[in-house]
């Protein structure tokens, strides 16, 4: 199969499509982003731009279920593969609105996957989670962890791979790399690009930057009686730029690659809420206020991926550490105190 040029990301002005955009764009692919903005800002194109002194390319502003508009840049571009970030992605929020979630993210993902059978578009780079594992329990999780979630985000990222498997088994000419990521944080290390969440963030590392410039004035620790060495609850937090890179190196691998293949994200090591908030504090130098308060409903003990399948199919390996995730939030909130909008 011809290797992809042209590239449709959708989603593209997030968190992850931001950086995976820029990325992208370093290794000389050719974009088109789509993104209706529901929780980003178009000024991260200018960004973009910026950081890599590049034209982003075609830029859409359209929701990935408005069928006919997604076909007509089907129809004006001629599109290669797919990366497909859209999805609604806060596991609180979801539990309060399932059928925005099932919509956005099972029908977003159906809509986008006729209008590429209608084009022949059939090379897809699909954005998954580790909350699919649930309440895996301890120690490192591989990708044949059985799929339990439990809040409806979960559910719908788990119902997409299954659709996804069932197409690639039934329409041959589709390849489908899905990325299970476990916690990407982090910035791009210009300051330029980073996570800018609307409202009041609902995840960590967004949230202690924000307790560090003063924005919010303490961290709420959600629980210190887990059975973990500090009683906080331990993830496996991923640099963006490392997970923009995977995302890189999967179109790379996709005109090589038949069927659906899915890799976990992750750096393969936990670290606690208390172990986050010590590396944060160094990074800004000043110690992060906060507060222990019970546990966050739905909360699991400990989410640590073994990452082991992508490494010995693509040699990926996440270079960074939690220095370094720590160091580059700080820095992007140190320069955007009010985020993008400034
Ligand atoms: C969740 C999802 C993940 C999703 C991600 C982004 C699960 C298991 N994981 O990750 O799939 O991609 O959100 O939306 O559902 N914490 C605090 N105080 C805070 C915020 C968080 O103590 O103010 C703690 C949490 O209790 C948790 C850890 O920090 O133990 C990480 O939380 P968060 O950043 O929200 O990510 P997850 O819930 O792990």
């Amino acid at each position: 199969m011809r290797a992809p040029t042209t590239i449709l990301v959708t989603g593209g002005a997030g968190f992850i499509g931001s950086h995976t955009c820029v990325e992208l764009l370093d290794h000389g692919y050719k974009l088109i982003v789509i993104d209706n903005y529901s929780n980003s800002s178009s000024q991260v194109f200018n960004r973009i731009e910026k950081v890599t002194d590049r034209f982003v390319g075609a830029v859409y502003e359209l929701d990935i279920r408005d069928r006919h508009a997604l076909s007509a840049v089907f129809d004006r571009h001629p599109i290669d593969a797919v990366v497909h970030f859209a999805a609604h992605k806060a596991v609180g929020e979801s539990t309060r609105m399932p059928i925005e979630y099932y919509d956005t993210n099972v029908a977003g993902t159906t809509a986008l996957l006729r209008a590429m059978h209608e084009h022949e578009v059939h090379q897809l780079v699909f954005s998954s989670s580790c909350s699919i594992y649930g309440d895996a329990g301890r120690g490192p999780l591989d990708e044949s962890t059985p799929a339990r979630p439990t809040n409806p985000y979960a559910s719908s990222k788990w119902i997409c791979e299954q659709i996804l498997a069932d197409v690639c088994a039934r329409i041959p000419e589709f390849t489908v790399l899905c990325l299970r990521y476990f916690n990407p944080v982090g910035a791009h290390p210009s300051g330029l690009l980073g996570e800018d969440p609307r409202g009041t963030p609902d995840n960590l590392m967004p949230t202690v930057a924000q307790v560090a410039i003063g924005r919010l004035s303490r961290l709420r620790v959600f629980g210190d009686d887990y059975s973990t060495p500090d009683g906080t609850a331990i993830r496996d937090y991923l640099h963006v730029m490392d997970t923009a890179e995977a995302h890189r190196i999967a179109l790379d691998r996709l005109s090589d690659t038949s069927g659906m293949h899915v890799f976990n994200l992750g750096v393969g090591k936990g670290q606690s809420v208390l172990e986050v908030v010590a590396a944060f504090g160094a990074a800004s130098g000043s110690p992060i206020p906060f507060r222990v308060v019970p546990r966050r409903a739905g909360d699991v003990p400990e989410l640590v991926a073994d990452a082991g399948a992508v490494n010995r199919a693509w040699g990926w390996r996440p270079r960074r550490n939690l220095a370094d995730m720590c160091g580059d939030s700080w820095r992007f909130q140190r320069r955007n105190p009010l985020g993008y909008a400034q």
